[in-house]
């Protein structure tokens, strides 16, 4: 019987884990940092599901279509349909766990969130991610005192230990004693999202680094829709990251403006009266840049003094406190300066609708991986993603290996390798950041990309860089030879010398794969050479 390894403490990989401990499993859930310090804690706005309770006949077939669309029709379309089919199933599993979803006359209460058409986005103020997370991370708990999840918190993941194309378990170290591991087993990615690439300018953390995802790249599992990175709209700047101002503002009546002409210009409501302040994430942040542009040097405004004290109080009151720690203005009574700021990652780990990945015995779920959100996620899509997913994977692991006990294949320790426990350089990962950030900004095109994939190249060859910088190079590599290849414009992937959608040519999603010292990039369902 094989162990099961979890790499990764947050929304996914607890669901995960609480998943098989239900069905009797034991795995072992390794993490950098406790659940507690998890990315997913910071998830403010809320989870969407189609609960239909705010009487707009709300379904599953309408979020699977809003999600399809949001994303354009890049996603894994039978995904999305049991993401969006098991979402209801899911709000209610965490009421049943005790989130403290806001609610109204006995029941709960839905707001609106970009890109949907329904109020769908089920909340707990604005802090879902930390009481979703509260409630899992007791769950757990639980299990762990029944012996069927062992936590070992600060173990960073090194590297897969593999045999040929098969992962044979996991490579980890002790975060403080620099002392190894390694755990035999099949093995579930739970490494969220890529920030670590972007330092100081997304709105996750950095303990994110972006490194899990790299190596795992340099061992040649298969990534997709590494082009497709979310700008949020509203962020604001505070040292050394993006602090987010929740789409939930704008889903209770936050409106964007810049002054024109001495007046403020609603440019969303003008340009995108359907959805106006509410598009999908992608059409806002590129309105913001476009307006800005035009105006040459003003800045964009939130504007929710609109929002009435009472909605304050029950639905943003966490919100409005932030804004003033952060900025000293009252967001009542004062429109707060914000901008664009990466988000979200919708590109990553290539998954099947299993949640396995083009290694064998390795699953991957949540922000890490690529599947439900195409071109452009969905807010509120995030958490319920992260948790179908790792539930998902664990029931596919159930199916696949059974209940019994998985301990035999025990552990060995041994003292890092040099090689291994070399860090990356900090003047290095801030170079590729700003190589990248030139590349893949909310507008792109091919010199701006072509002249990136220049400097990374000239970067490559300046000096011998240990295993970690240049898993760091490698896969900043593919994230521009993907928007590269990609000619055209899709979601959040805005390519201003190709302004139109292909379908025909462009509506798969790109693959980016090492193997052999070599990277191969192209689209999938089509064969190598057609990109
Ligand atoms: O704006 C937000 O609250 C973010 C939510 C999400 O990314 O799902």
């Amino acid at each position: 019987m094989r162990k099961v390894i979890i790499i990764g403490a947050g929304l996914s990989g607890l669901a995960c884990a609480v998943t098989l401990a239900k069905a009797g499993r034991e795995c072992l859930l390794i993490s950098k940092q406790v659940s507690e310090r998890a990315q997913s804690v910071l998830a403010e706005g809320g989870i969407n599901a189609a609960l239909d309770v705010m009487g707009e006949n709300d379904d599953a077939a309408l979020h699977f279509e809003d999600t399809m669309k949001g994303g354009c029709y890049l996603a894994n379309e039978e995904a999305v349909r049991g993401l969006t089919e098991n979402a209801p199933g899911i709000v209610r599993w965490l009421m049943g766990l005790g989130v403290p979803f806001n609610m109204e006359n006995g029941r709960i209460v839905q707001r609106a969130f970009g890109g949907q058409k329904k109020r769908r986005t089920a909340f707990a103020k604005s802090s879902t991610g930390k009481m979703i997370m509260s409630a899992l991370i007791d769950e757990a708990r639980k299990y762990e005192a029944a012996g069927l999840i062992t936590r070992k918190p600060n173990r960073e993941f090194i590297r897969l230990i593999t045999n040929g194309s098969e992962c044979r378990g996991v490579l980890t170290a002790d975060t403080r004693s620099g002392q190894c591991f390694e755990e035999h087993g099949v093995s579930v990615m739970c490494t969220g999202g890529m920030n670590g690439i972007f330092p100081g300018v997304t709105t996750g953390t950095t303990a994110n680094s972006g490194d899990a995802a790299a190596m795992l790249y340099l061992q040649g599992v298969r990534f997709s829709n590494l082009e497709m990175i979310q700008y949020h709209p509203t962020t604001i700047a505070i040292a050394g990251k993006r602090c987010l101002v929740t789409e939930a503002a704008r889903g209770e009546g936050g409106r964007l403006f810049i002054n024109k002409g001495g007046q403020r210009y609603y440019f969303m409501e003008d340009r995108h009266p359907e959805l106006g302040n509410l598009s999908p994430r992608d059409v806002v942040a590129r309105e913001m840049f476009f307006v800005r542009r035009e105006s040459e040097g003003e800045g964009v405004y939130l504007d929710m003094t609109g929002i009435d004290e009472s909605v304050w109080l029950r639905r943003l009151p966490d919100l409005r406190e932030e804004i003033k720690e952060q900025t000293g203005t009252d967001a009542k009574s004062e429109p707060i300066p914000v901008k664009e700021g990466i988000h979200y990652f919708m590109g990553g780990i290539d998954v099947d609708t299993r949640h396995r990945t083009s290694m064998k015995d390795l699953y991957a779920a949540g922000e890490c991986t690529s599947i439900y959100h195409g071109a452009n996620r969905l807010g509120g899509n995030s958490m319920l993603g992260a948790i179908y997913g790792g539930r998902t994977a664990a029931e596919d692991i159930i199916a696949s290996y059974g209940v019994q006990d998985g301990q035999e294949e025990k552990e060995s320790v041994h003292s890092l390798s040099e090689e291994y426990a070399a860090e990356a350089d900090t003047g290095l990962i801030y170079r590729i950041r700003d190589i990248l950030l030139s590349g893949l900004g909310i507008v792109r095109n091919e010199s701006e990309i072509k002249k990136s994939i220049a400097e990374l190249s000239l970067l490559k060859g300046e000096r011998q860089y240990n295993l970690r910088e240049r898993a760091r190079i490698e896969l900043a590599d593919a994230l521009l030879e993907c928007a590269l290849i990609r000619r055209e414009s899709r979601g959040a992937h805005y390519r201003e010398d190709y302004p139109k959608r292909d379908d025909e040519r462009f509506g798969s999603m790109t693959y980016a794969q090492y193997e052999n010292g070599r990277a191969i990039y192209g689209f999938k369902g089509r064969s190598e050479g057609e990109a």
